[in-house]
Protein backbone atom coordinates (compact mmCIF):
# COMPACT_ATOMS: atom_id res chain seq x y z
CA UNK A 1 0.00 0.00 0.00
CA UNK A 2 1.22 3.40 -1.19
CA UNK A 3 2.43 6.27 1.49
CA UNK A 4 -0.37 8.25 -0.03
CA UNK A 5 -2.77 5.56 0.22
CA UNK A 6 -2.73 4.89 4.13
CA UNK A 7 -2.49 8.57 4.94
CA UNK A 8 -5.67 9.11 3.23
CA UNK A 9 -7.27 5.64 5.07
CA UNK A 10 -6.24 7.51 8.20
CA UNK A 11 -7.66 10.54 7.72
CA UNK A 12 -11.03 8.94 6.91
CA UNK A 13 -11.04 7.85 9.71
CA UNK A 14 -9.88 9.85 12.18
CA UNK A 15 -12.44 12.70 10.50
CA UNK A 16 -15.17 9.86 11.11
CA UNK A 17 -13.95 9.40 14.33
CA UNK A 18 -14.27 13.57 14.97
CA UNK A 19 -17.45 13.54 12.89
CA UNK A 20 -16.47 16.34 10.45
CA UNK A 21 -16.40 14.06 7.82
CA UNK A 22 -16.89 15.81 4.61
CA UNK A 23 -15.64 15.53 0.91
CA UNK A 24 -12.18 17.25 1.34
CA UNK A 25 -11.14 14.48 3.93
CA UNK A 26 -12.04 11.75 1.58
CA UNK A 27 -15.52 11.13 2.57
CA UNK A 28 -18.65 12.23 1.38
CA UNK A 29 -21.29 13.53 2.80
CA UNK A 30 -23.49 10.82 1.42
CA UNK A 31 -21.13 8.66 3.33
CA UNK A 32 -21.56 10.26 6.58
CA UNK A 33 -24.93 10.71 6.15
CA UNK A 34 -25.37 6.46 5.47
CA UNK A 35 -23.20 5.76 8.55
CA UNK A 36 -25.30 8.62 11.19
CA UNK A 37 -28.07 6.75 9.92
CA UNK A 38 -27.21 3.50 10.31
CA UNK A 39 -25.41 4.52 14.23
CA UNK A 40 -28.61 6.37 15.32
CA UNK A 41 -30.75 3.72 13.67
CA UNK A 42 -29.15 1.30 15.88
CA UNK A 43 -29.68 3.75 19.43
CA UNK A 44 -33.03 3.99 18.47
CA UNK A 45 -33.66 0.23 18.08
CA UNK A 46 -32.29 0.31 21.60
CA UNK A 47 -34.12 2.21 23.23
CA UNK A 48 -37.71 0.34 21.82
CA UNK A 49 -35.98 -2.80 23.03
CA UNK A 50 -35.29 -1.65 26.54
CA UNK A 51 -38.57 -0.31 26.74
CA UNK A 52 -40.28 -3.17 25.09
CA UNK A 53 -38.38 -5.83 27.61
CA UNK A 54 -38.85 -3.03 30.60
CA UNK A 55 -35.03 -2.58 31.25
CA UNK A 56 -35.29 0.86 32.91
CA UNK A 57 -31.90 0.91 33.89
CA UNK A 58 -30.40 0.79 30.59
CA UNK A 59 -31.90 4.24 30.05
CA UNK A 60 -29.30 6.85 30.85
CA UNK A 61 -26.83 4.83 28.99
CA UNK A 62 -28.94 5.02 25.77
CA UNK A 63 -29.32 8.79 26.57
CA UNK A 64 -25.65 9.33 26.23
CA UNK A 65 -24.83 7.30 23.20
CA UNK A 66 -27.86 9.64 21.47
CA UNK A 67 -26.48 12.67 22.98
CA UNK A 68 -22.92 11.76 21.30
CA UNK A 69 -25.04 10.68 18.19
CA UNK A 70 -26.32 14.32 18.42
CA UNK A 71 -23.17 15.70 18.84
CA UNK A 72 -22.00 14.29 15.93
CA UNK A 73 -24.94 14.30 13.54
CA UNK A 74 -26.98 17.33 14.69
CA UNK A 75 -28.79 17.42 11.81
CA UNK A 76 -30.03 14.07 11.92
CA UNK A 77 -33.49 14.95 13.35
CA UNK A 78 -34.72 11.50 13.37
CA UNK A 79 -32.12 11.06 16.46
CA UNK A 80 -32.95 14.20 17.88
CA UNK A 81 -36.57 13.42 18.19
CA UNK A 82 -35.39 10.19 20.05
CA UNK A 83 -33.27 11.51 22.17
CA UNK A 84 -35.82 14.00 23.22
CA UNK A 85 -38.06 10.96 23.75
CA UNK A 86 -35.73 8.40 25.54
CA UNK A 87 -35.41 11.86 28.39
CA UNK A 88 -38.88 11.63 28.57
CA UNK A 89 -39.44 7.78 29.19
CA UNK A 90 -36.72 8.97 32.04
CA UNK A 91 -38.49 11.16 33.71
CA UNK A 92 -42.13 10.28 33.39
CA UNK A 93 -41.13 7.05 35.37
CA UNK A 94 -37.96 8.40 37.56
CA UNK A 95 -40.18 6.93 40.65
CA UNK A 96 -39.97 3.72 40.03
CA UNK A 97 -37.84 1.80 42.56
CA UNK A 98 -35.43 -0.06 40.10
CA UNK A 99 -34.23 3.22 38.93
CA UNK A 100 -30.65 3.89 39.44
CA UNK A 101 -30.44 7.14 40.41
CA UNK A 102 -32.02 9.48 42.59
CA UNK A 103 -35.84 11.21 40.78
CA UNK A 104 -34.25 14.94 40.78
CA UNK A 105 -31.25 13.81 39.37
CA UNK A 106 -32.97 12.20 36.64
CA UNK A 107 -35.37 15.29 36.70
CA UNK A 108 -32.39 17.52 35.97
CA UNK A 109 -31.13 15.92 33.81
CA UNK A 110 -33.66 15.02 31.73
CA UNK A 111 -35.52 18.36 31.55
CA UNK A 112 -33.12 20.17 28.97
CA UNK A 113 -32.81 17.00 27.04
CA UNK A 114 -36.46 17.22 26.38
CA UNK A 115 -37.06 20.81 25.58
CA UNK A 116 -34.15 21.71 23.73
CA UNK A 117 -34.39 18.42 21.12
CA UNK A 118 -37.86 18.45 20.79
CA UNK A 119 -37.91 22.42 19.91
CA UNK A 120 -35.11 21.27 17.73
CA UNK A 121 -37.36 19.04 15.71
CA UNK A 122 -40.29 21.29 15.78
CA UNK A 123 -38.29 23.76 13.95
CA UNK A 124 -36.07 21.95 11.10
CA UNK A 125 -37.97 18.50 10.36
CA UNK A 126 -41.17 18.56 9.06
CA UNK A 127 -41.17 14.43 9.26
CA UNK A 128 -40.85 14.35 12.41
CA UNK A 129 -42.51 17.68 14.03
CA UNK A 130 -45.89 15.88 14.35
CA UNK A 131 -44.98 13.73 16.50
CA UNK A 132 -42.55 16.19 18.67
CA UNK A 133 -45.48 18.44 19.20
CA UNK A 134 -47.42 15.60 20.44
CA UNK A 135 -44.50 13.97 22.94
CA UNK A 136 -43.40 17.90 23.75
CA UNK A 137 -47.15 19.24 24.52
CA UNK A 138 -47.92 16.03 26.55
CA UNK A 139 -44.26 16.64 28.69
CA UNK A 140 -45.63 20.15 29.25
CA UNK A 141 -49.07 19.46 30.65
CA UNK A 142 -48.10 16.54 32.44
CA UNK A 143 -45.73 18.08 34.43
CA UNK A 144 -47.74 21.17 34.64
CA UNK A 145 -44.64 23.48 33.26
CA UNK A 146 -46.48 25.21 30.46
CA UNK A 147 -50.15 23.74 30.18
CA UNK A 148 -51.01 26.68 27.35
CA UNK A 149 -47.88 26.00 25.56
CA UNK A 150 -48.62 21.89 25.71
CA UNK A 151 -51.85 22.52 24.77
CA UNK A 152 -51.41 24.52 21.83
CA UNK A 153 -48.68 21.97 20.37
CA UNK A 154 -51.28 19.08 21.18
CA UNK A 155 -53.40 21.15 18.79
CA UNK A 156 -50.61 21.13 16.29
CA UNK A 157 -49.86 17.32 16.82
CA UNK A 158 -53.95 16.80 16.33
CA UNK A 159 -53.23 18.59 12.82
CA UNK A 160 -49.55 17.24 11.69
CA UNK A 161 -50.34 13.55 13.35
CA UNK A 162 -54.04 12.93 14.40
CA UNK A 163 -53.19 9.16 15.31
CA UNK A 164 -50.77 11.20 17.80
CA UNK A 165 -52.91 14.64 18.57
CA UNK A 166 -56.02 12.90 19.04
CA UNK A 167 -55.08 10.37 21.69
CA UNK A 168 -52.98 13.22 23.41
CA UNK A 169 -56.12 15.68 23.31
CA UNK A 170 -57.17 12.84 25.65
CA UNK A 171 -54.17 12.36 27.84
CA UNK A 172 -53.65 15.76 28.80
CA UNK A 173 -57.02 16.20 30.14
CA UNK A 174 -56.94 13.13 32.18
CA UNK A 175 -55.84 14.51 35.74
CA UNK A 176 -58.46 17.23 35.84
CA UNK A 177 -60.76 17.35 38.62
CA UNK A 178 -63.35 15.13 38.12
CA UNK A 179 -66.29 17.23 37.64
CA UNK A 180 -64.54 19.78 35.83
CA UNK A 181 -65.59 20.28 32.19
CA UNK A 182 -62.27 19.09 30.97
CA UNK A 183 -63.24 15.64 31.77
CA UNK A 184 -65.70 15.49 29.60
CA UNK A 185 -63.92 16.79 27.07
CA UNK A 186 -60.89 14.34 27.83
CA UNK A 187 -63.58 11.65 27.24
CA UNK A 188 -64.98 13.14 24.07
CA UNK A 189 -61.55 13.57 22.56
CA UNK A 190 -60.61 9.47 23.21
CA UNK A 191 -63.69 8.68 21.59
CA UNK A 192 -62.82 10.98 18.96
CA UNK A 193 -59.86 9.34 18.48
CA UNK A 194 -60.83 5.58 18.52
CA UNK A 195 -63.49 6.65 15.82
CA UNK A 196 -59.98 8.12 13.97
CA UNK A 197 -58.79 4.51 14.30
CA UNK A 198 -61.83 2.67 13.08
CA UNK A 199 -62.23 5.02 10.74
CA UNK A 200 -65.95 4.73 11.54
CA UNK A 201 -68.57 6.07 14.46
CA UNK A 202 -68.64 4.67 18.29
CA UNK A 203 -71.53 4.22 20.39
CA UNK A 204 -70.60 6.43 23.12
CA UNK A 205 -72.51 3.85 25.60
CA UNK A 206 -71.39 0.74 23.93
CA UNK A 207 -68.17 1.22 22.11
CA UNK A 208 -67.87 -2.45 21.75
CA UNK A 209 -64.82 -3.39 19.52
CA UNK A 210 -65.31 -7.26 19.32
CA UNK A 211 -64.75 -7.99 15.79
CA UNK A 212 -63.35 -4.26 14.91
CA UNK A 213 -59.86 -4.97 16.38
CA UNK A 214 -56.79 -4.90 13.74
CA UNK A 215 -54.16 -6.86 14.17
CA UNK A 216 -50.40 -4.37 15.23
CA UNK A 217 -48.92 -2.30 12.16
CA UNK A 218 -46.20 -0.22 11.33
CA UNK A 219 -47.30 3.16 10.24
CA UNK A 220 -49.02 5.75 11.83
CA UNK A 221 -52.03 3.49 12.49
CA UNK A 222 -49.79 1.49 14.64
CA UNK A 223 -50.70 4.24 17.28
CA UNK A 224 -53.89 2.65 17.72
CA UNK A 225 -53.27 -1.06 17.08
CA UNK A 226 -49.60 -1.20 18.27
CA UNK A 227 -46.88 -2.21 16.14
CA UNK A 228 -43.69 -4.81 16.48
CA UNK A 229 -42.01 -2.66 18.35
CA UNK A 230 -44.85 -1.17 20.96
CA UNK A 231 -46.92 -4.42 20.88
CA UNK A 232 -49.51 -3.42 23.42
CA UNK A 233 -50.21 0.16 22.35
CA UNK A 234 -54.03 -1.20 22.37
CA UNK A 235 -54.71 -2.63 25.28
CA UNK A 236 -53.19 0.70 27.11
CA UNK A 237 -55.03 2.88 25.70
CA UNK A 238 -58.03 1.08 26.67
CA UNK A 239 -57.10 0.81 30.12
CA UNK A 240 -56.30 4.47 30.32
CA UNK A 241 -59.78 5.37 28.59
CA UNK A 242 -61.45 2.50 31.09
CA UNK A 243 -59.65 4.59 33.71
CA UNK A 244 -61.20 8.17 32.49
CA UNK A 245 -64.79 6.48 31.62
CA UNK A 246 -65.10 5.65 35.29
CA UNK A 247 -63.75 9.09 36.51
CA UNK A 248 -66.16 10.55 34.12
CA UNK A 249 -69.20 8.24 36.10
CA UNK A 250 -69.93 6.20 32.85
CA UNK A 251 -69.51 2.94 34.13
CA UNK A 252 -71.08 0.70 31.58
CA UNK A 253 -68.69 2.16 28.97
CA UNK A 254 -65.85 1.77 31.16
CA UNK A 255 -66.29 -2.03 31.57
CA UNK A 256 -66.75 -2.24 27.73
CA UNK A 257 -63.28 -0.27 27.74
CA UNK A 258 -61.77 -2.67 29.67
CA UNK A 259 -63.16 -5.73 27.86
CA UNK A 260 -61.95 -3.93 24.82
CA UNK A 261 -58.35 -3.96 26.07
CA UNK A 262 -58.55 -7.96 26.32
CA UNK A 263 -59.82 -8.48 22.93
CA UNK A 264 -55.82 -6.89 22.08
CA UNK A 265 -54.23 -9.46 20.07
CA UNK A 266 -51.12 -8.83 22.02
CA UNK A 267 -52.88 -9.41 25.32
CA UNK A 268 -51.88 -12.65 27.05
CA UNK A 269 -48.09 -11.51 26.57
CA UNK A 270 -48.85 -7.48 27.99
CA UNK A 271 -47.16 -7.16 31.27
CA UNK A 272 -50.29 -4.69 32.76
CA UNK A 273 -52.48 -7.20 31.88
CA UNK A 274 -52.75 -7.63 35.85
CA UNK A 275 -53.48 -4.12 36.57
CA UNK A 276 -56.29 -4.64 33.96
CA UNK A 277 -57.95 -7.37 35.75
CA UNK A 278 -57.72 -5.98 38.92
CA UNK A 279 -59.61 -2.79 37.16
CA UNK A 280 -62.24 -4.89 36.19
CA UNK A 281 -62.72 -6.77 39.76
CA UNK A 282 -62.90 -3.25 41.20
CA UNK A 283 -65.53 -1.28 42.76
CA UNK A 284 -66.49 1.50 40.28
CA UNK A 285 -68.17 3.06 42.48
CA UNK A 286 -66.02 2.93 45.11
CA UNK A 287 -63.21 4.10 42.51
CA UNK A 288 -65.26 6.97 41.72
CA UNK A 289 -65.61 8.76 44.48
CA UNK A 290 -61.56 9.15 45.26
CA UNK A 291 -62.18 11.42 42.52
CA UNK A 292 -63.78 13.89 45.47
CA UNK A 293 -60.77 14.27 46.96
CA UNK A 294 -59.11 17.59 46.71
CA UNK A 295 -55.98 15.66 46.65
CA UNK A 296 -55.09 14.00 43.35
CA UNK A 297 -52.15 11.71 45.03
CA UNK A 298 -55.69 9.84 46.39
CA UNK A 299 -57.51 9.65 43.26
CA UNK A 300 -57.80 6.31 41.71
CA UNK A 301 -55.05 6.45 39.11
CA UNK A 302 -55.70 6.83 35.30
CA UNK A 303 -53.56 4.19 33.12
CA UNK A 304 -50.30 2.85 35.33
CA UNK A 305 -49.08 6.18 36.62
CA UNK A 306 -45.23 5.01 37.90
CA UNK A 307 -44.92 2.94 34.47
CA UNK A 308 -45.62 6.55 32.14
CA UNK A 309 -44.71 4.52 29.05
CA UNK A 310 -44.22 1.16 29.56
CA UNK A 311 -47.51 1.03 30.53
CA UNK A 312 -47.81 0.30 27.07
CA UNK A 313 -44.63 -0.81 25.86
CA UNK A 314 -43.22 -3.44 27.59
CA UNK A 315 -44.38 -6.87 27.18
CA UNK A 316 -43.97 -9.65 30.16
C1 LIG B 1 -51.29 4.50 25.51
C2 LIG B 1 -50.13 3.69 25.16
C3 LIG B 1 -48.78 4.36 25.09
C4 LIG B 1 -48.18 5.10 26.07
C5 LIG B 1 -48.70 5.42 27.46
C6 LIG B 1 -46.91 5.52 25.53
N1 LIG B 1 -46.75 5.04 24.26
FE1 LIG B 1 -45.20 5.40 23.00
N2 LIG B 1 -46.22 4.54 21.49
C7 LIG B 1 -47.37 3.82 21.63
C8 LIG B 1 -47.74 3.29 20.34
C9 LIG B 1 -48.93 2.38 20.08
C10 LIG B 1 -46.79 3.76 19.41
C11 LIG B 1 -46.77 3.58 17.89
C12 LIG B 1 -46.03 2.39 17.44
C13 LIG B 1 -44.71 2.63 16.79
O1 LIG B 1 -44.29 3.78 16.56
O2 LIG B 1 -44.03 1.62 16.49
C14 LIG B 1 -45.84 4.54 20.18
C15 LIG B 1 -44.74 5.17 19.61
C16 LIG B 1 -43.78 5.82 20.33
C17 LIG B 1 -42.62 6.43 19.75
C18 LIG B 1 -42.27 6.50 18.27
C19 LIG B 1 -42.93 7.71 17.66
C20 LIG B 1 -42.57 7.93 16.22
O3 LIG B 1 -42.94 8.99 15.70
O4 LIG B 1 -41.92 7.08 15.61
C21 LIG B 1 -41.90 6.95 20.78
C22 LIG B 1 -40.59 7.69 20.66
C23 LIG B 1 -42.62 6.66 22.00
N3 LIG B 1 -43.76 5.97 21.70
C24 LIG B 1 -42.21 7.04 23.26
C25 LIG B 1 -43.06 7.02 24.38
C26 LIG B 1 -42.72 7.63 25.64
C27 LIG B 1 -41.44 8.36 25.94
C28 LIG B 1 -43.79 7.43 26.47
C29 LIG B 1 -43.97 7.89 27.89
C30 LIG B 1 -43.75 9.28 28.20
C31 LIG B 1 -44.78 6.69 25.71
N4 LIG B 1 -44.29 6.45 24.46
C32 LIG B 1 -46.01 6.30 26.22
C33 LIG B 1 -48.10 3.64 22.77
C34 LIG B 1 -47.88 4.32 23.96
Amino acid sequence: MSTMRKWTIGVVLLSAAIGGASCSHGITDAQAKAAGAEATAAAEARLFTAMNRDNFDSAGEIISTLIDLRNKYPTNYRNTFILGAANFWWIAEAQRTDAEISPLLIVSLAIPNILGPFSDVISNDPVNRGGADGLLGAFLSDASLDKVTGAALVDSATIYAPQVGLFQQMSIRRFAVFSDTSTAQAIEWGFKWWEYCLGSPIDRTNPDFTGKVKPPTDGPMGFCWGSARVPHGFEGAWMMFGDLLVKGGQFTAARRAYLNAQLGVNYSTWKHSPDLEARLASDFNQRYATYANTDPARWAPIGNTTYGCTQCHASK
